[in-house]
């Protein structure tokens, strides 16, 4: 089935094979790194009810490059949230883009924005997923590893197990077939629908799933690692004092990649880190706990040969940019 005017509000929306249509097109731009006229004429609405640096700018480029136009409205400079309600504003965008992509706080806003659209509705984050990310996350672990199957891809997520990072990898690791751990105390580890989705997709792909609260266990072999951030945004600030103490022994070091027992393993973060007291949250951090060399991931290893993490950030561009183009270019779908 094709892609083209589809909605994208969580990795569950696509199929295994959707997600390598999108992979794959993203290497052709990647290695090409020429400009192309997909989605020429085209205008897409980029709505921002959150921060973003990499989303906003992979979206602003990708259309860009593909000859397109972008609209970025945030909570701060539109009529958005304070005057008007997400159904109204997706009515109007209805009529005049056609793409809308949706950063949210709660997830029922971006369903709510799909109900009203008949124009694709991607998801550039809501507190639950965040696919576009798992992309750029596979796209780079392919690049990196180039496996002859997705068996052979072992990533090991180690810290805050439920949230939009963490599910996105789960469910778009699960369907392509990877071998994927997480590692969180109880509290923390995913949702019991999401596993519960997961392992449905995992039946079918030969995905193995391993979810447990013990880090050395997951890392061990694995060849990738990954982390996030312990509070995500949207979340009270004073959820750091019960985060710090739950994941403490859960923070990527130097003694955890060397758990893996591979050389190889690579280190990999969606970003932003606080991997260092340079920040306003890592300046908190380190005067509230005296922790400053890094919270969820140390300096030492985000510095470190083995961190992809700048590479992972440059693939959002082109996973973004492929996506943009299966889900909303005519020219495209008759070219194919
Ligand atoms: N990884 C990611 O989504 O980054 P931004 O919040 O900067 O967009
Ligand atoms: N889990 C993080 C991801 C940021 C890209 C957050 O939601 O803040």
């Amino acid at each position: 089935m094709t892609l083209f005017q589809r909605h994208f509000l969580s990795d569950a929306d696509f199929s295994a094979s959707d997600i390598e249509t999108v992979l794959h097109l993203a290497g052709e731009f990647k290695s090409s790194r020429s400009q192309n006229a997909y989605l020429s004429g085209k205008h897409l609405a980029l709505v921002l009810e959150k921060t973003s640096t990499r989303t906003r700018i992979a979206f602003e480029v990708a259309m860009k490059r593909q000859g397109g136009f972008v609209t970025t409205l945030d909570y701060g400079m539109s009529q958005l949230g304070l005057r008007e309600s997400i159904a109204d504003t997706a009515s109007v965008l209805d009529r005049i883009y056609d793409v809308i992509a949706y950063r949210g706080i709660h997830h029922d806003e971006a369903q709510t924005l799909s109900h009203q659209s008949s124009k694709p509705v991607i998801n550039a984050l809501t507190d639950i997923w965040h696919p576009t990310q798992a992309l750029a996350d596979y796209f780079t672990m392919y690049e990196v590893k180039n496996p002859s199957s997705w068996k052979d891809v072992n990533v090991a997520y180690v810290g805050d197990g439920h949230n939009n990072v963490a599910n996105s990898l789960l469910t778009t690791g699960a369907l392509l077939g990877a071998n994927i751990r997480i590692a969180a105390p109880e509290s923390l580890q995913p949702e019991f629908t999401i596993e519960a989705r997961a392992l449905e997709a995992a039946a079918e792909s030969g995905a193995r799933i391993l979810i447990t609260e013990d880090p050395l266990e997951a890392v061990l072999g694995a060849d990738f690692v990954y982390t996030d951030v312990w509070v995500s945004m949207g979340e009270p600030i004073d959820a750091w004092n019960e985060r710090i103490n739950l994941l403490r022994d859960y923070q990527v070091n130097s003694a955890l990649m060397n758990a893996t027992k591979n050389s190889e393993a690579k280190f990999l973060h969606c970003l932003p880190a606080i991997h260092d007291s340079h920040t306003e949250i890592g300046q908190q951090i380190a005067s509230n706990y005296g922790i400053t060399d890094g919270v969820e991931v140390t300096d030492e290893v985000f510095k470190s040969p083995a961190s992809i993490v700048f590479q992972q950030a440059e693939n959002r561009l082109y996973t973004i940019e492929a996506l943009l183009v299966l889900l909303a270019s005519e020219t495209y779908r008759q070219d194919v």
